[in-house]
């Protein structure tokens, strides 16, 4: 075993993570679980949701006989919730293709929607010991700081160098403690600004630490400018208080979610009344421009109360939109619910 391996192992003994819920009974389900909502949220923040879910869906079979609005529910307020889509949509291909049992072999689980290599690497190494790599962003930055390695770990040069250690590295036996020792140690040690190195069993042979390069490794992310898009954003009541929502498309931004009726800003808000079955709308009044930031786009967001007097009893798209008395069953986009929640206020 190289002495970076046993470095992190012994380590991980004294100082690494071994209460979180689901290094309880790692079951294929359950780590896939986990991996899936740590992908983009903190471990503090997953574990409610992690205990919540898995006692909704105690399986697979469960999980594939939800309907995916109810999933969907389950997951809101952690955000991504593509990671939801692609979780019930797995739990069907595997009940489907795989007899309802979480594959056992590599290429079949990278082969699942919203698996990537290290997600797969990260179930199999855990719940089976299997000898894998991993790569998440805290594995990049403990490598790209102990080698080194310049760049932007995004890029796929750097990124290819990167897998090329974490491959070496990752040991032949103990798999499932070093996978948790090296993800450990980059949340609580290696972390991104004021890493703890004088804590850390790597510093060694560190060559960031060696060469007082740790706070400008890894690489940045080129920023790049993103474009902006505007819309507007109705909230609609109805004489019974009632809210319009409108709910998205099954793909794409915010898919499957309740977001509030929206046009752009050149639209006419009266004649999008008529589409709604509210027949005149008699005072907009647009409230403060808020900015919701999309990985590819800034969305500057007009919300706009609109005072209506009369409802036709049916709306066109009854499938699209809907009056709601009550939206706390539904799951909403992430902006809708800073608007509604800032109204309430
Ligand atoms: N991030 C991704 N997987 C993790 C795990 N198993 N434990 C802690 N943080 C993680």
């Amino acid at each position: 075993m190289s002495s970076f391996a046993s470095r992190l192992l012994r380590w991980h003994k004294q100082h690494g993570r071994f209460d979180l819920p689901w290094q309880k009974d790692r079951s294929l389900y359950r780590v896939w679980v986990s991996e899936i909502m740590l992908q983009q949220t903190q471990v503090a923040t997953v574990i409610p949701y992690f205990e919540r879910f898995l006692q909704r869906y105690t399986d697979i079979a469960e999980l594939a006989a939800a309907p995916l609005d109810e999933v969907l529910l389950h997951w809101a307020g952690l955000g991504y919730y593509s990671r939801a889509r692609n979780l019930h949509k797995a739990a069907l291909l595997i009940v489907q293709n795989h007899q309802g049992e979480f594959p056992q072999q590599y290429d079949a689980v990278l082969a699942l929607p919203g698996i990537g290599p290290s997600t797969a690497g990260a179930i199999l190494a855990q719940a089976l010991g299997q000898r894998h790599a991993i790569l998440d962003g805290n594995v990049k930055r403990v490598l790209a700081r102990y080698k080194a390695i310049d760049g932007w770990p995004g890029k796929p040069a750097v990124e290819k160098q990167l897998w090329h250690f974490a491959e070496i590295c990752t040991p032949a036996s103990d798999v499932v403690n070093y996978t948790q020792a090296i993800m450990d140690l980059g949340a609580t040690v290696c972390k991104r600004s004021s890493a703890l190195c004088e804590c850390c069993p790597l510093q060694p042979d560190c060559l960031a630490y060696q060469n007082h390069r740790v706070a400008e490794l890894p690489g940045r992310k080129p920023k790049k400018v993103l474009p902006v898009r505007q819309k507007r954003f109705l909230i609609i009541r109805n004489q019974h208080g009632e809210l319009l929502m409108e709910k998205r498309p099954p793909t794409g931004i915010w898919g499957g979610l309740w977001s509030l009726p929206e046009l752009n800003m050149d639209q006419s808000v009266e004649q999008a009344m008529q589409q709604y079955g509210c027949l005149r709308a008699d005072k907009t009044s647009d409230l403060t421009v808020f900015r919701h930031t999309f990985s590819h786009f800034h969305l500057d967001i007009t919300p706009c109360e609109v005072q209506i007097s009369a409802v036709a009893d049916e709306i066109a798209d009854k499938g699209k939109y809907q009056w709601y008395a009550d939206i706390s069953q539904l799951a909403l986009a992430a902006p809708v619910s800073s608007i509604l929640q800032t109204e309430i206020d």
